[in-house]
Order: structure tokens, then sequence, then C-alpha cells
């Protein structure tokens, strides 16, 4: 059972097909998915979390799960490079979007992981998808960071930043939560935020997600079908 979930054009409430969908979905992830639903909740409650996003993380998984509003759109960042980029840039080609920050020491990365691992499967083929890492801490994820932790996970990987305004645009517009939450001694910060892998089309259609600690081979080959 693949995890994506196909998101229909049109479709404003649950219906069936895809609630059975998630039934599967659930019993076969095990614990895994189930505790991330758990934890996106759960992040929702810290009360020193300064909330950056639109939404909360209840709402924003709702919407992303569901497909009640639109998700994607526009963007104007900066690459790792240095280089202006823009979602023009990328038509043509499937895109994987992931959001999070480098100085997360467990999802982000696995799941950064698990999207360069995918590409490898897929071969030659992958060159039709473009995967995107979005920096949800522009503060600390400058272009010149994010030369150095993007190449970690996939040669192919592009890393985006920009300034505060610039982040939470492109955030909210792919309804990603996220939160900026102090330590207990002040002089440092974490960012909570949702983990969720988008899917977009060629022309810049949502198609569907994968929850945090989805496993290469999953993605894979639920990417597979949509290249031709
Ligand atoms: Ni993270």
């Amino acid at each position: 059972m693949a995890p994506l979930v196909p998101a229909k054009a049109g479709t404003q409430r649950p219906h069936a097909p895809r609630l059975l969908f998630w039934i599967p979905a659930f019993a076969g992830m095990s614990g895994v998915w189930v505790f991330a639903v758990a934890l996106l909740l759960a992040l929702n409650l810290p009360i020193h979390a300064q909330q950056l996003s639109a939404r909360s993380a209840a709402e924003a998984m709702d919407i992303v799960m569901w497909n009640r509003e639109p998700v994607g759109g526009p963007f104007a960042l900066t690459d790792h490079t240095g280089r202006a980029r823009t979602e023009a840039d990328f038509k043509g080609k499937l895109l994987l979007v992931y959001f999070g920050f480098t100085w997360c020491p467990d999802i982000c990365p696995t799941d950064l992981q698990n999207i360069g691992l995918a590409l490898d499967r897929l071969g030659s083929s992958a060159e039709a998808v473009q995967p995107l890492f979005v920096t949800l801490d522009p503060a600390r994820d400058t272009a010149e960071h994010l030369k150095d932790y993007v190449p970690m996970f996939h040669p192919r990987l592009i890393g985006l930043t920009g300034d505060d305004a610039a982040i939470k645009r492109v955030a909210d517009a792919y309804k990603v939560y996220y939160a900026k939450v102090p330590n207990p001694r002040g002089d440092d910060y974490t960012i909570d935020h949702s983990a969720f892998i988008y899917l977009m089309s060629a022309d810049g259609r949502y198609l569907g997600f994968f929850p945090p600690g989805t496993d290469a081979d999953r993605i894979a080959a639920s990417i597979k079908p949509y290249l031709k």
C-alpha cells in the first residue's frame, strides 16, 4: 500500500475512496504513522511556541490530507548556489517538495535521505523529478549553509531559502505548519514543523503527499506511475 494520497481536482470534502485508502495505510505503516500524527497534534500545544504559519498543525494536516484547499503555488526564493529561483524554473518536472530546517535532529534528515534514495531507485527516469528542500529557518539556513547541507542527501537536491516573508508565503501556500520554539535557556531555538513530502505534477498541481518516515521504496513506487 503506497502512502501517497491521490489528490482529486475539485474535491472539497472527504469521500469514501480516500477514507478507505487511509484505513489500510494506518494498518500498513504500523506505529510510525500513528506516532507522526500524534506528534503533529502535540506540536500545536507548546505554550512558548511562536506559530509562524497561517495554519495550526491540525488545520494544515487536515487540508493536506483531504485536499480541502489548493496546495502549492508560486514562490520566489534563492537556491543553495545563490541563484534566484521561482516555480517557473521547474515547470515540466515532477516536484518533490519538502519543508524543514538543517538543524532538525531527526525527521528532516531521515526524510531527505529517503527522497535521495528514492531518486536513486528510479534510475535515469528520476531525471524527470526535481527534489526541493525549502528551509523554515532562513535566519540560520543561508544559501551558504544549505550549500554544505543538501549535497549530503542527493546531488540533484536543491535547497531553497529566502527572507522571512518569502518563506512564510511558500509555507502557507503548501499549508505547512511551523513555529519557533525557544529552548529553556532562551539562547537558542528549534522549529516545530509539519513534515510532509509533497508530490507536485509537471504543471504545478498537487498530486498528494508522503507522511513523515515514508521509506524510499514506497516513495519510488508511488512516483513511478507519474513518470511517462
Ligand atoms: Ni525537521
